[in-house]
């Protein structure tokens, strides 16, 4: 059976202070249960802070990104093996923001998945139309192609790692998809993942989700928890969305 996963992303967001309360609040609200897991991927520098926090929690963390090399002269980036030092159990790879403002392609995406899972992270690899191409009614391609350049570089690793659906227009809009939209494409994408023998991997949502409309889209057959942004930020919304 597919377990249920909600990860928040915090994205450039936080402090050490903000941070602290935030976490104590998590470790205090979340009472773990078989197969329901929550995580959440913090900044970079915010890492060993979160370690600190969480290890011995069921609460797991993360980062937002994972450089596609090892090591070397790559100014800027931090590899997957850095990550694992600090006790990472995901890296998000290929958000839309980093596609879209970073120029993450398709083959950049899948080789940072590949990177997170040799170093024995788990990728939770994003996929996700914009408004245009929802409109031009390319949503299942888009969401496919994306999908397909992880599928490809993987192989039957892809196995291990987490997919989530984020429609580009729903994030940070406040403009969710409803859950039979979202139900939809995720239908597809789990068709094509259990072609490439993946059956168990996770399908989250990610868009816009609150308290209020989580408990209608994990109430969808193939949606098996969120990726939580905003949300995310504050431990009570945060608890309510991963308890829906
Ligand atoms: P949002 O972001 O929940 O703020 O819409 C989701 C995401 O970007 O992962």
């Amino acid at each position: 059976m597919r377990g249920k996963l909600v990860v928040g992303n915090w994205k450039m967001n936080g402090g050490l202070a903000a941070n602290a309360a935030l976490l104590s609040a998590l470790k205090a609200g979340w009472q773990p249960a078989a197969g329901r897991e929550i995580a959440v991927c913090v900044p970079y520098p915010y890492l060993p802070q979160a370690q600190a926090a969480l290890a011995g929690t069921a609460i797991g963390w993360g980062a937002q990104d994972v450089s596609e090399h090892d090591a070397g002269a790559y100014t800027g980036e931090v590899s997957a093996a850095m990550l694992r030092d600090f006790g990472c159990r995901y890296a998000i790879v290929g958000h839309s923001e980093r596609r879209q403002f970073f120029g993450d392609t398709d083959g950049v995406v899948a080789a940072k998945a590949a990177a997170a899972l040799a170093a024995g992270l788990v990728p939770i690899a994003c996929v996700g139309e914009t408004l245009a191409e929802r409109e031009a009614g390319t949503t299942d391609a888009v969401v496919v192609r994306q999908l397909d350049a992880v599928l490809t570089r993987l192989g039957p690793d892809v196995a291990r790692i987490v997919v989530a659906y984020e429609p580009v227009w729903a994030i940070g809009t406040g403009r969710t998809a409803s859950p039979e939209q979202a139900q939809a494409v995720h239908a597809m994408l789990r068709a094509r993942l259990e072609k490439a023998g993946a059956s168990g991997v996770p399908l989250l949502y990610g868009g816009s989700v609150k308290a209020d409309n989580a408990v209608a889209l994990f109430a969808m057959v193939d949606i098996d928890g969120g990726l939580i942004g905003g949300a995310s930020l504050k431990a009570a919304e945060f608890l309510a969305i991963a308890r829906a």
